[in-house]
């Protein structure tokens, strides 16, 4: 089988090589030139663990192929995914602009049946807008060409996407027609593994499901950090209640986490663009709104935890930060709580030291020299009168106190994600905070 992914980024890339594990022959395109001419030398733009091991080794089994022109590879595909960006509007609206250029390309060049699949996290309603362009300009050459839609949104979570992809929980696809039906069987049979199917239902459903998931998920994390904040100030302590309500089946144990608020690409776009797609049809998504606010909210929590810990006094301080990524096993920083921290302190009048292990190039691109840059972890806490546990690293997990003892001019460490034990940072000698409790 032949299919062409259109938008090389994270979901297209990720989805092109695991197609093309299976043995699909997939040409990846992107209008960016640069971009696939290093693909081309087996340069990956973005960091994934096993990402460039899996491009690498399709490419040379000549199943995984780059271009710019999604007209040139048109009459060898027969289902093309379009997995292009989808960036907010000013108004938090999803920007549709690059999903319906792919289907006025399709609609201009194709000459026989095609199947266009959006992947991209689209609102509802976008797969008509999808059908509308193609068969716009299908009619403009006088044409008639069978073609179906289908929707099939994308979970994958970054810093595991290649074996969320490869062994998937579910794949949903919202689909029009039996044949659409029968292609996409296919394509994912071979990921069938552990009672995993493919739930099929109808395109606006199939389109709702993801904004519901991510906003579900993001409402977790948020009722979460209320919960730590009350803990807080009536004396318990949030793990022990993640555990005690965790282990009702119907809660369960995931993505229970209090910490300094969510972020990434999905969750906080999500968000809003359900919020915005409620308001367009005269409807108030009230939960939405507050998860947004507390998860705001949240993201200053370091900050003001170390401003009562000092007591306002804040300038001329210095104060190290362990991560910069919006989580672990990325170089991601888009919505990171980390910046807003860093904002915080700066316009405070603090020093700010920084490391992490994949996004200190991310964070200088963003940052240039407003901050310095260590090179490892306890390069960054030299003199520094606090420590901030932003990201989950594993490497940050288990430091060695004594050692910190001895560079760090101060004693304060503050852990945003909850990951220390407060009896052994204590008894090391340090002032310790961390989230809900
Ligand atoms: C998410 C969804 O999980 C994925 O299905 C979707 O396709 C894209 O959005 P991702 O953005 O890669 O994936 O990150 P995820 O691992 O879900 O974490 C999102 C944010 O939530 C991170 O900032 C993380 O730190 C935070 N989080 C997660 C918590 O604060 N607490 C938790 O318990 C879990």
């Amino acid at each position: 089988m032949n299919i062409a992914i259109v938008g090389s980024g994270y979901v297209g890339l990720v989805t092109g090589a695991c197609f093309a594990e299976i043995g699909v022959n997939v040409t990846c395109v992107d209008v960016d030139r640069n971009k696939i001419e290093k693909l081309k030398q087996g340069e990956i733009p973005i960091y994934e663990p096993g990402l460039k091991e899996l491009v690498l080794k399709n490419q040379k089994a000549g199943r995984l192929d780059f271009t710019t022109t999604l007209e040139s590879v048109l009459d060898k595909v027969q289902v093309i995914f379009s997995a292009v960006g989808t960036p907010p509007d000013e108004d938090g609206s999803a920007d549709l602009k690059y999903v319906l250029q792919v289907a006025r390309t399709i609609g201009r060049y194709m000459t026989d049946y095609k199947l266009v699949v959006t992947k991209s996290t689209v609102p509802v309603g976008t797969a008509r807008k999808v059908r509308h362009a193609i068969q716009e300009e299908l009619d403009k050459r006088g044409l008639d060409i069978k073609f179906d839609v289908a929707s099939n949104p994308e979970f994958l979570k970054e810093g595991n996407a290649i074996s969320d992809f490869m062994s998937p929980d579910r794949v949903v696809v919202g689909v029009e027609s039996e044949k659409a039906k029968e292609l996409m069987t296919k394509l994912y049979k071979p990921f069938l593994i552990n009672n995993f199917r493919v739930i099929f239902m109808d395109i606006p459903s199939a389109e709702m499901t993801k904004y519901a998931a991510n906003s579900m998920l993001a409402t977790r994390i948020s009722f979460m950090n209320d919960i730590a904040n009350l803990c807080e100030r009536v004396g318990a302590d949030v793990n022990m209640v993640r555990n005690g309500i965790g282990a009702d089946t119907r809660i369960g144990r995931k993505f229970l986490y209090a910490g300094c608020g969510y972020g990434g690409s999905c969750f906080p776009k999500d968000v809003k663009a359900l919020i915005k797609t409620a308001e367009q049809n005269g409807y108030e998504m009230a939960v939405l709104k507050a998860v947004e606010t507390v998860n705001e909210r949240q993201k200053s929590i370091l900050f003001h935890k170390l401003d009562a810990a000092w007591q306002h006094e804040l300038a001329g301080k210095t104060v190290t930060l362990w991560g910069l990524a919006f989580k672990p096993e990325t170089d991601d920083m888009r919505e990171a709580p980390s910046l807003i921290l860093i904002r915080k302190l700066l316009e405070a009048g603090c020093t700010v030291r920084v490391y992490d292990p994949e996004a200190m190039n991310e964070c200088r691109r963003r940052l240039g020299d407003a901050v310095i840059y260590a090179r490892d972890m306890y390069e960054a806490a030299l003199d520094a009168d606090a420590l901030l546990l932003v990201t989950e690293w594993k490497e940050f997990r288990l430091p060695a106190w004594g050692v910190l003892k001895k560079t760090m001019s101060g004693r304060l460490v503050i852990d945003g994600r909850n990951v220390y034990d407060a009896g052994e940072v204590r008894e090391a000698g340090f002032e310790y905070h961390c989230i809900g409790k």
